[in-house]
C-alpha cells in the first residue's frame, strides 16, 4: 500500500469514529480532504526547503563555505495530530488542524555555526512571501532543561491550479552542537516514560552548557580564521 493510501486508510478509521453515526461516505470524504490538506503541508515544506537551499548555494558561492549542514523535513503523522488536538480539547476536524496545529509541517535546519542560524533566519524572513507567525528564541533564552534552538512558525503561499493558499510551517534552526544535545536528550527522554531525577536533569543541563560553550568557542574561531 502506498503512503497516501495508508494515510487515507488510517484517517478513514479515525474519521469513522468521529463521524459518529453518520455514513461511511462522509468518513471517506473526510479522508480525502485530510490527504489533500497533508499534500498542502508537504508542498509548503518543499517551498521552504528550496528557499533554504538557495540561500545555502548563494552563501557558499560568496563565502566558500556552507552555512547549512543538513535539512530534515517531516509531516506530523495523523495519530500525533489527533492526540495533540485531544490534549488541547480542540475539535477533531480539518479546519481545526489548520487553525490550531502549527507543526504539521516541520523542517529542522542544522547549521554549522551559531551565527549561521540567525543569518539564515533573517534572510528567510526578509523574503516578501514569508510571514512570520511566531518566533521562539531558545538560543538567547534556553529552556530550563538547557534546550537551545531557534523556532519559527512561518506562513508560505503555495500556488495551486486555482488558488494561492497560505500554509504554516514550523522551522527549527540549530547548530550541530545543539542538535547533538537535543537528539540525545530526546532519545533518553522519549524511550523512558519517566521524569528525570534531579541528578540526571542537572547532568543533562551541564551537557547543554558544554554544547553552548563549544558553539561560542567555534564561533570565535570562525571570526578569527575566516574574518566574516
Ligand atoms: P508543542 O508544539 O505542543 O510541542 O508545544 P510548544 O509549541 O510549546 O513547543 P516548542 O515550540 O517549545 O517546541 C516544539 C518542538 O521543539 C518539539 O516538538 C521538539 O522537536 C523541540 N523541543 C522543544 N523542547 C525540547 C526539549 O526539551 N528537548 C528536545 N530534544 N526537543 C525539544
Ligand atoms: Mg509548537
Amino acid at each position: 500500500m502506498g503512503i497516501i493510501k495508508e494515510q487515507e486508510q488510517t484517517i478513514m478509521n479515525l474519521m469513522q469514529s468521529v463521524a459518529d453515526g453518520k455514513t461511511i461516505e462522509l468518513a471517506h470524504t473526510k479522508a480525502i480532504e485530510f490527504a489533500k490538506l497533508m499534500s498542502y503541508y508537504k508542498c509548503a515544506m518543499i517551498e521552504i526547503e528550496a528557499k533554504l537551499n538557495v540561500l545555502n548555494v548563494e552563501y557558499s558561492l560568496s563565502f566558500d563555505r556552507n552555512p547549512i549542514n543538513s535539512i530534515k523535513t517531516r509531516l506530523k503523522n495523523p495519530l500525533s495530530i489527533k492526540e495533540k488536538l485531544e490534549r488541547r480539547n480542540l475539535p477533531i476536524s480539518i479546519e481545526s488542524i489548520e487553525e490550531n496545529i502549527y507543526d504539521v509541517a516541520g523542517i529542522r535546519v542544522v547549521c554549522s555555526f551559531q551565527n549561521d542560524v540567525y543569518m539564515l533566519a533573517d534572510a528567510l524572513l526578509k523574503q516578501d512571501d514569508i510571514d512570520l507567525f511566531e518566533k521562539k528564541d531558545y538560543i538567547a533564552n534556553p529552556k530550563e532543561n538547557g534546550y537551545r534552538s531557534l523556532h519559527l512558525i512561518v506562513s508560505v503561499p503555495i500556488f495551486l491550479s486555482n488558488e494561492k493558499r497560505p500554509v504554516k510551517v514550523e522551522i527549527q534552526l540549530r547548530t550541530i552542537a545543539m542538535d547533538c544535545w537535543a537528539s540525545l536528550e530526546h532519545q533518553l527522554r522519549y524511550k523512558k516514560n519517566l521524569a528525570f531525577s534531579d541528578d540526571v536533569s542537572y547532568e543533562l543541563y551541564r551537557c547543554a552548557q558544554l554544547s553552548e560553550d563549544l558553539d561560542l568557542r567555534m564561533d570565535n574561531l570562525r571570526r578569527q580564521i575566516l574574518n566574516k
